[in-house]
């Protein structure tokens, strides 16, 4: 299963959800991007730079562990790279040609047997096209903002909700206007506006696609 959408839709609740009912595997391909921004912003790198992420592709191992863990070169950065700084910089290094292909092999090879409810921007349209089921969840800026802020405001006291939804809009900008895999609905995708809708709305009209598509394919899922 294929879940896309721009930054603060609702992906991760519902998708981590959704894959818990269907016994799948979770893989959230955004922490695959922030892990290795992470290491950008480390490094002092120049995120426009294809020869220096080249470089530093080269030598660097993401992974998704257990419990939601992000590995970074064996070592777990899950609470260094929830930051809006790593958001922003995830969305930089992601536009580059180079540093998709890699991610989309990694991903591809990751969900190769199936069982997976992967969460990105390009999951339905590039990385799984053959998805069985494709959702687009999609939410007003406003409510994006406000959910991101609420998020993010433990661990940043300094946070505003006007910053955090100028942060918000613009890396939309970026992942939906960049040349490569830009964040887009696939054709077949189901789209669901989650602005007026809880995380349990969400994940039954979920389940409801996941039933319809199994009856159309004579298979009994749930
Ligand atoms: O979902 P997230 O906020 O953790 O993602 C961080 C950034 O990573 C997002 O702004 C764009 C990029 N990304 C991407 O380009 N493709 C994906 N499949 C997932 C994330």
């Amino acid at each position: 299963m294929a879940i896309d959408g721009p930054a603060g839709a609702g992906k991760s609740t519902v998708a981590k959800a959704v894959a818990k009912r269907l016994g799948y595997r979770y893989m959230d391909t955004g922490a695959m991007y922030r892990a290795l921004a992470w290491k950008v912003m480390r490094r002092g790198a120049d995120p426009s730079d294809e020869g220096a992420l080249e470089g530093i592709l080269e030598t660097t191992v993401v992974d998704l562990g257990a419990d939601e863990a992000v590995l970074l070169d064996g070592t777990d950065v899950s609470g260094e790279i929830r930051t809006a700084e790593v958001g922003q910089m995830a969305s930089r290094v992601s536009g580059i040609g180079i540093v998709r292909r890699r991610m989309a092999d990694l991903q591809r090879s990751m969900g190769r047997s199936g069982g997976v409810v992967a969460e990105g921007r390009d999951m339905g349209t590039v990385v799984f096209p053959e998805a069985e089921v494709k959702i687009y969840l999609d939410a007003s800026p406003e409510t994006r903002a406000q959910r991101r802020f609420r998020e993010l405001a433990a661990r940043d006291p300094a946070l505003t909700l006007e910053q955090t939804l100028a942060d918000v809009m613009r890396r939309d900008r970026r992942d939906k206007e960049r040349a490569v895999a830009p964040l887009r609905k696939a054709d077949d995708a189901v789209l669901i506006d989650s602005t007026r809708l809880s995380a349990a709305a969400v994940v039954a009209k979920i389940l409801e696609e996941v039933d319809a598509k199994s009856n159309e394919n004579g298979r009994i899922v749930s």
